[in-house]
């Protein structure tokens, strides 16, 4: 099972990233959440922008644009915890985002950031406990689809596995899906130098 496969050859650089989110720490600050959340911006706008203007979608199978739409959450988020739309246009932007250049890779991609919603799904719970973070309140982002969550995951699942049963590619996905969790690592966690454009 392909899923199985992926899960497994990514499972590495998930656990680097979990252990270093501090999301799940109980002394986490509003301040520090905001500087998380304000990063996830920085990465998901300008990936979504370019994902956006693909022109495959309906080969692809999944309504992105309709359904999916993540920077759109981290916006709401970053206005309920106190930025102005105009400090959130000043933001910094990721420029070393993950090839998107194949179907293949655009799956790698959406993998990882489709299956972040399943963790969200705990983050969410967290940070209402901790903050008092509610999806209107500051937290929609890391609450993923909601009730949602599963059913989505599953179709998305059942979208990747029909496609790699049609056209193969399998391990395309796979360097793509670990490529994406290495910009993320680096962006969320700069190892050197800044990566960052300015607006
Ligand atoms: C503190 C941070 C995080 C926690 C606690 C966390 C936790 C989890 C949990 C509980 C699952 C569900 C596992 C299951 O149902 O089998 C999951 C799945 C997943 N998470 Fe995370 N996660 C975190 C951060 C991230 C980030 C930042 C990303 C990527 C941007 C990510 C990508 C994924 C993926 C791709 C899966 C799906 C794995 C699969 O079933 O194939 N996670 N995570």
């Amino acid at each position: 099972m392909f899923l199985k496969r992926l899960r497994q050859a990514t499972s590495g650089r998930h656990r680097a990233l979990e252990c270093q989110l501090p999301l799940l720490d109980p002394r986490l600050s509003r301040q520090s959440y905001h500087r998380i959340v304000s990063r996830f911006f920085g990465y998901y706008e300008p990936l979504e922008a370019r994902l956006l203007s693909l022109p495959w979608w309906h080969e692809i199978g999944v309504d992105y644009a309709a359904e999916r739409r993540k920077t759109p959450r981290l916006e709401s988020d970053l206005i309920a915890l106190g930025e102005t739309p105009e400090a959130l246009a000043r933001l910094p932007r990721c420029a070393e985002l993950p090839a998107v250049a194949s179907i293949p890779q655009v799956f790698g991609c959406l993998y990882v950031i489709e299956g972040a919603t399943l963790g969200g799904q705990l983050i969410g719970r967290h940070l209402q406990a901790h903050l008092g973070l509610s999806p209107a309140s500051g937290a929609a982002f890391f609450n993923g689809y909601g009730v949602q969550t599963g059913r989505r995951w599953q179709a998305f699942g059942a979208t990747l596995t029909a496609l790699v049963q049609r056209t193969g590619g399998e391990d395309d996905i796979i360097a793509s899906a670990n490529d994406t969790f290495a910009t993320i690592d680096e962006w969320l966690f700069p190892t050197s130098g800044t990566r960052a454009t300015h607006r």
